[in-house]
């Protein structure tokens, strides 16, 4: 009986763990250089080109030293470079972005990648950054980065960067997966399209009914 027990635990210890480690898909052979689906057909990733017709350009992507505009809503405008960009990065497990940030107040608003754990890179300016972790601690866990300095977003995990210098902010950031995705958590829960029922999110914030109705209303900047 004990025998069997013991059995049973470690195989449901082997389950979890496989679960656990679930990543981007390896690569089977050196590269899977991504071409659009067909129409109807759905793959965990992208159909791979034919090796033959790959060139340098299918792993190449120009002008990342280039600032961008940030005069939008929260400040702030990030340049993804993933699969979409660089279709070599398919089944790679592996992406990059730049991250502007506006003087004082500019933000990358609080978001998750559910599929990927962030390595942040400051290049210039001064950064306020932070994440939470999961229930029931909620613990927030935050740094003030200067140029050279380096953080890392645990995957799935809330978190943001506000500009604290009085200069421009730059940042690079490199995310363990093809197509990290992001969820940014005010568009995602005031801004979803059509709408969360409004005594949904009155009850879930502990709001007055007005205040949701309010933030409902406003217009939920995406600055990816
Ligand atoms: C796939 O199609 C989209 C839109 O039609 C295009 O922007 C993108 O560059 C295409 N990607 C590849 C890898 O061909
Ligand atoms: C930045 O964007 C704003 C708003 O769209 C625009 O008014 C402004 O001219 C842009 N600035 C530059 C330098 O392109």
């Amino acid at each position: 009986m004990e025998g069997l027990k013991f059995v049973l635990v470690f195989f449901l210890l082997a389950v979890a763990s496989s679960l656990t480690f679930a990543s981007d898909p390896s690569p089977l052979q050196d590269f899977c250089v991504a071409i659009n689906e067909t129409d109807g057909v759905f793959v965990n990733g992208k159909f791979c080109k034919d090796p033959k017709l790959v060139s340098e350009k299918d792993f190449f992507f120009p002008g990342l030293n280039i600032p961008r505009n940030t005069s939008n809503p929260v400040g702030s405008t990030v340049t993804p470079v993933n699969v979409v960009q660089i279709p070599g990065l398919n089944t790679l497990g592996i992406s990059l972005v730049r991250i502007d940030y506006a003087p004082y107040g500019g933000l990358n608003p609080p978001h998750t990648h559910p599929r990927a754990t962030e390595v942040l890179f400051v290049m210039e300016g001064t950064l306020y950054v932070g994440f939470v972790t999961s229930n029931p601690e909620n613990r927030l866990i935050t740094k003030v980065l200067n140029p050279g300095d380096v953080f890392v977003f645990p995957v799935g995990l809330i978190h943001f960067q506000f500009n604290v210098g009085e200069a421009n902010a730059v940042a690079f950031a490199g995310l363990s997966s093809q197509n990290p995705g992001v969820i940014t958590i005010g568009n995602a829960v005031f801004g979803s399209e059509p709408p969360i029922n409004p005594d949904v999110l009155t009850k879930a914030f502990q709001l007055d009914k007005s205040v949701v109705n309010f933030l409902q209303k406003q217009f939920w900047w995406d600055n990816n």
